[in-house]
């Protein structure tokens, strides 16, 4: 973000010097990488006043073998907490949640700032979308800049990968893999985020995550009206209620301007259907209410 230079950052966190030393470090790389953003590194919700884009990793990751559902009951207090401080300083911001498990956090953000939905939205959809576009890209050896992947639904083990509508330069990928291909692309798309904190043991994705995120927020920052998949809450749309999930959006100034929906097969809409029931469960859990 801070390599866009349009906008001044804040880093913040709990713990002391944390943020400031991330802050000063990337500062002096300023010269080299030629930007004049302003950053800086704090521990209090002051410095942060007025943001126009909140975005919130507070919370714990996963270990190995954890699931993103197991973080529900340590983050919703952290996040809770967190919202409500956002709420206070930045009360016209705009929220992007990425601590998981990402769609009931989402959900629980909205909930709990009483924002529009429009102002709070969670990162999913362009995080899996990207990984199934770079699977497809070198398994077809095509440049990524070809390839345009359908991924769906929650940001968990019930994500719909939506092969039909994932194509290479306008072709779905259906007609140029074979099905047993594509369904090893598509698990190893809904594991992406486990195949990575297999390897790294003690984190999870960093690169991926804070890519999608700043193609998020050039999105909203430069009032781009850019079609992302996010988690976003559905109030009827693909005949789902009171849910977020990741379905594809309009990115511009004031956050989610338009949601898309897509024409899905039947089975297409049952999966989704599942995959919205699988949060409502987990969102049940926290009692929002
Ligand atoms: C991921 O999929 C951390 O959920 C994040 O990598």
């Amino acid at each position: 973000m801070a390599e866009r230079g349009y906008a001044d950052i804040v880093l913040m966190d709990i713990i002391e010097g944390l943020p400031q030393g991330k802050a000063l470090d990337i500062a002096e790389s300023a010269p080299i990488l030629n930007f004049d953003t302003h950053i800086i590194g704090t521990n209090s919700y002051q410095e942060t006043a007025n943001s126009d884009v909140v975005i919130i990793t507070s919370g714990t990751g996963r270990k190995p073998g954890m699931t993103r559902d197991e973080l529900l009951l340590t983050n919703m207090k952290i996040i809770t907490e967190v919202t409500h401080n956002v709420v206070n300083h930045s009360p016209n911001g705009i929220i992007i949640m990425v601590t998981n498990p990402v769609d009931a956090m989402t959900h629980l953000a909205i909930h709990t700032s009483q924002f529009p939905r429009n102002r709070v939205f969670g990162l999913s959809g362009v995080l899996d979308s990207t990984r199934f576009s770079s699977f497809i890209a070198t398994e077809l050896n095509v440049s990524v800049k070809d390839v345009s992947a359908c991924v769906l639904g929650q940001h968990g083990r019930n994500m719909v990968v939506i092969p039909r509508l994932s194509t290479v330069s306008g072709t779905p990928i259906t007609k140029l893999l074979p099905q047993e291909t594509i369904n090893r692309l598509v698990a190893r798309t809904i594991g992406g985020g486990e195949e990575i904190v297999g390897l790294l043991k003690t984190g999870s994705a960093f690169y991926t995550p804070s890519a999608a995120i700043a193609q998020m927020v050039d999105a909203v920052i430069l009032d781009k009206k850019e079609i992302l998949p996010c988690a976003t809450y559905l109030q009827g749309e693909y005949g789902i209620k009171d849910t977020v999930i990741s379905v594809p959006v309009k990115l511009g100034k004031s956050g989610i301007e338009q949601i898309i929906e897509l024409e899905l097969t039947p089975e297409e809409k049952q999966a989704l259907a599942t995959s919205a029931k699988a949060v409502q469960e987990l969102v049940k859990t926290v009692k929002l209410g």
